[in-house]
């Protein structure tokens, strides 16, 4: 049964030629939901000698599959430069264009914006790394060595470098804030994180996190938290902090406890969503929590000091306060 499988994805495979075809067909085999991960539910029906014989078969299913899909990949890079070069002579002689023409991405205006105001209120920014290692995205983030997020259908990991990813949270920029900084830490960071999903109109394989951290040895509770998200939104949705109504809801990342979901009252006026406490409905916003001490101790800091964080998708926020309904207009320009 796998040779016929492998052979129909291999002619299949012949016929692909654009990355996007590429990725589709990965994640239909590959992915979460893909045919190996539900191939895999039938272990569980299986006696022991079956499922020694399955798995090693669905396992040399997977990697020629895998090996095959990244030598397709090289050669679609390969024409598609070879061809940019063929199209792309530039003529360096001509005059400059001007540059003043055109504008600041939305995303850039509103990290630069956030930058400035924060700084003025003293707070550190950190600019993190875009390529991390699963130290500082995972391993100090107190998430366990099995958990889902790691597997590569969710993380873009480096190719050759087994540890080395596309960070896929902010919350790394906790951690490099805790090497790097010492206590007390008030610090944001905002930037890019990279998850393997298909671009739809609530998702991209790339966006923005805003982060935040502080952590102080002096006691810091759950209300300061609150206190800073409002702060937040109320800067972000231009608006007065009274007019957040926020309620927070017992939710669990690894890095945090307690930790919360936050939702924020709201009302639409024309297609816009206006934070208010006249609102009649909740939406989530961020996640958040109080930081988890096994965090500290990976940054060998003491685990008494106190501290919470939260984080938020940028494109989200902005799509909702411009009535934008499509993530990938913010991609296109
Ligand atoms: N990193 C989380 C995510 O990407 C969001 C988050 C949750 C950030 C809780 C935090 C936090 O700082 O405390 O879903």
């Amino acid at each position: 049964m796998t040779m016929d499988l492998l052979n129909n994805w291999l002619s299949q495979l012949e016929k692909i030629n654009t990355i996007n075809d590429l990725n589709n067909f990965k994640s239909s085999i590959l992915g979460k939901s893909g045919i190996i991960n539900n191939e895999m539910k039938k272990i569980s029906t299986m006696s022991d000698d079956e499922k020694k014989e399955f798995g090693k078969n669905i396992n040399q299913l997977k990697q020629t599959i895998e090996q095959a899909i990244s030598n397709k990949r090289a050669q679609i890079n390969a024409t598609y430069i070879e061809n940019i070069l063929k199209q792309d002579k530039i003529d360096v002689t001509l005059p400059c264009v001007n540059s003043s023409i055109g504008n600041r991405h939305i995303i850039s205006t509103y990290i630069s914006r956030i930058k400035d105001h924060y700084t003025k209120r003293g707070f550190t920014v950190i600019e993190g790394n875009e390529v991390d290692t699963d130290f500082f995205n995972f391993d100090a983030l107190n998430i366990p060595a099995h958990h889902p997020a790691r597997q590569e259908s969710d993380t873009f990991y480096i190719d050759g470098y087994p540890d080395t990813l596309l960070r896929t949270q902010t919350s790394t920029a906790q951690i490099h804030a805790m090497l790097d900084i010492g206590v007390p830490i008030r610090m944001i960071s905002m930037g890019k994180v990279y998850r393997s999903d298909n671009l739809d109109i609530t998702h991209s394989p790339m966006f923005h996190q805003i982060e935040c951290l502080v952590v102080d040895s002096n006691p810091i509770s759950i209300r300061n938290m609150k206190s800073e998200i409002q702060k937040m939104l109320a800067f972000i949705f231009d608006t007065n902090i009274q007019n957040i109504a926020m309620r927070l809801r017992p939710s669990y990342f690894p890095f945090t406890e307690p930790g919360v979901e936050v939702d924020c009252k709201y009302k639409k006026l024309d297609d816009k969503i206006v934070l208010s406490r006249e609102g009649d409905k909740w939406m989530e916003i961020a996640g958040a929590g109080m930081v988890h001490p096994n965090v500290f101790s990976a940054c060998k800091l003491p685990t008494n000091l106190f501290g919470f964080a939260f984080g938020m998708g940028l494109e989200r926020l902005i799509m909702l306060k411009h009535g934008i309904n499509d993530i990938r207009i913010l991609c296109e320009h």
